[in-house]
């Protein structure tokens, strides 16, 4: 028998995106037959009552989805047990290790990150922290480098780092797997992956979602700390790194904490020309007063190595933005000569140049934009841009397409088998740390103030600015 326990097992993240990932993987027979499921947390609910919130939860998702089924429900629902209890107090833990059997264990921590420091030793004191136990630690891991090492090490102090899963959502995506496989199992875009072909690269993550009664975590986080230090810098990497030589955890992992140490840091004489800081106008509303709180960041980030040097990277993410919308723009340059005529534009169809749009949300996909004739006997070729669709969909248009599977789904399975190349390493979390602490020390060193911006907008001017100083735009403006 193995175990998943699920500390914080009554909370919005357990029963969001956990069990409901749980379902659809025991739906998909992808659960070890003996898997028990343990939720651990304060309140004082029996299991029938637990399992019913649980139901309630995973009955419409996977209605919507299409894969409900009495049969997968009633198994996930015998696995299924509910303690309460206080997981800071080891005479506490040691009733949770007597349900967990022989085998192996892995602990998922979604819980608030204060917390981690206090359970990781009671578990130690009870227990069920063996060779064989795996803790799943969720973000955010604290506010800055030192933080984020004072929890840390209180983990570290009991588990080995080959123990320990520390999640970044964002790589349990499809798409964002997909990018390794585009990258690494072609040979004709490597060549063209480095700053002889390529201009500037994209990295837009667009939320329609206000931030909500989650301000007071947002009033201490921004969106630099929110989404910044973690997924974008995870999608950077992913795009920027050099090509492993295996698809191994460590191996995939080297290579990112390469690239996140050739960020160059931003200093607070560059801090107003390559950063921007928004806040959509009604956040001060909604928590009640004024605040310095940024809801939208934009910045251009430069990875000082060979393949990199003179290619931006310019990242934007915030909430109440125009679309809900993530991306990867990776723009390539024009061509060097228009055989054309001089004067491209003067031509209906100016040549563009190509792009690759590496779409996460709201749809799953990877294109390349490239030029094409237009049909016609016109007397001067015409040129139009077309997509080529690299998606699942567009390529097998018999089958049904796969169902859009939650990013958890992904994660628990490997962090269940042991394999963490989709987890964070500790030396990739600290170095992603030190650019932000950069970052945010250049802010306040140079006084930077956020921006307004109308909800539903794509943040402030000062977001465009930054592209459209070096001559380009945002992919968004072009649509
Ligand atoms: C979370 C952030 O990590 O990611 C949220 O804390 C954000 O603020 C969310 O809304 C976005 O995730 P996704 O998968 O919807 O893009």
């Amino acid at each position: 028998m193995s175990a998943l326990i699920l500390f914080g097992g009554g909370g919005d993240l357990a029963l969001r995106m956990l069990l409901p990932s749980l379902y659809f993987l025991d739906h998909d027979g992808l659960l070890d037959p003996e898997l028990k499921i343990i939720a651990a947390a304060r309140s004082d609910e029996t299991r029938d009552a637990y399992i019913e919130r649980v139901r309630a939860s995973v009955e419409p998702r996977a209605k919507s989805d299409d894969v409900w089924s009495d049969e997968t429900w009633t198994r996930l629902a015998a696995r299924l047990d509910y303690v309460a209890l206080d997981a800071t107090s080891a005479d506490e833990l040691k009733a949770l290790k007597a349900k967990t059997g022989d085998g192996s264990v892995t602990a998922f921590m979604a819980v608030s990150p204060s917390l981690y420091g206090r359970i990781v030793p009671a578990m130690h004191a009870a227990g069920l922290a063996g060779p064989d136990t795996r803790i799943v630690l969720e973000k955010p891991v604290g506010r800055d480098l030192e933080s984020f090492r004072e929890i840390d090490d209180a983990v570290s102090a009991v588990f080995d780092e080959r123990q320990v899963f520390r999640i970044d959502h964002y790589l349990g995506k499809e798409t964002v797997q997909n990018l390794i496989a585009l990258r690494f199992g072609n040979t004709i875009f490597e060549p063209l992956w480095n700053n002889l072909t390529i201009d500037h690269v994209q990295i837009t993550v667009a939320e329609t979602v206000a931030v909500g009664d989650r301000w007071p975590y947002y009033d201490e986080y921004g969106a630099l700390r929110d989404m910044l230090q973690n997924h974008m810098l995870q999608l950077l990497c992913l795009v920027a790194m050099e090509p492993p030589s295996n698809i191994d955890a460590d191996s995939v992992r080297n290579e990112k904490v390469k690239v996140l140490r050739s960020l160059r840091p931003i200093t607070v004489e560059e801090a107003g020309r390559v950063t921007t800081r928004g806040q959509y106008t009604d956040y001060v509303s909604e928590r009640g007063a004024p605040t310095d709180t940024e809801t939208f960041v934009a910045i251009r980030a430069d990875i000082d190595n060979w393949r990199w040097a003179g290619v931006p990277f310019f990242m934007r993410t915030g909430k109440c933005m125009a679309e809900k919308r993530t991306e990867i723009v990776i723009q390539f340059k024009p061509v060097p000569h228009s055989i054309f005529g001089r004067d491209g534009s003067s031509y209906r169809g100016a040549i563009q140049p190509n792009r690759m749009i590496i779409e996460l949300q709201p749809d799953e996909d990877i294109s390349l934009e490239v030029m094409n004739k237009q049909p016609g006997l016109d007397q001067r070729m015409q040129l139009q841009p077309i997509t080529m669709s690299l998606s699942w969909g567009h390529n097998d248009r018999k089958a049904s397409p796969p169902r859009r599977r939650i990013a958890y789904e992904r994660l628990l399975l490997d962090a269940m088998a042991g394999d963490s190349t989709l987890f964070v390493r500790r030396d990739e979390a600290e170095e992603a740390w030190k650019w932000v602490d950069e970052v945010s020390d250049a802010w306040d060193g140079a006084a930077m103030k956020v921006e307004p911006y109308e909800g539903g907008s794509w943040g402030p001017e000062a977001a465009d600015l930054l592209l459209s100083r070096t001559g380009r735009r945002w992919s968004s403006h072009e649509r």
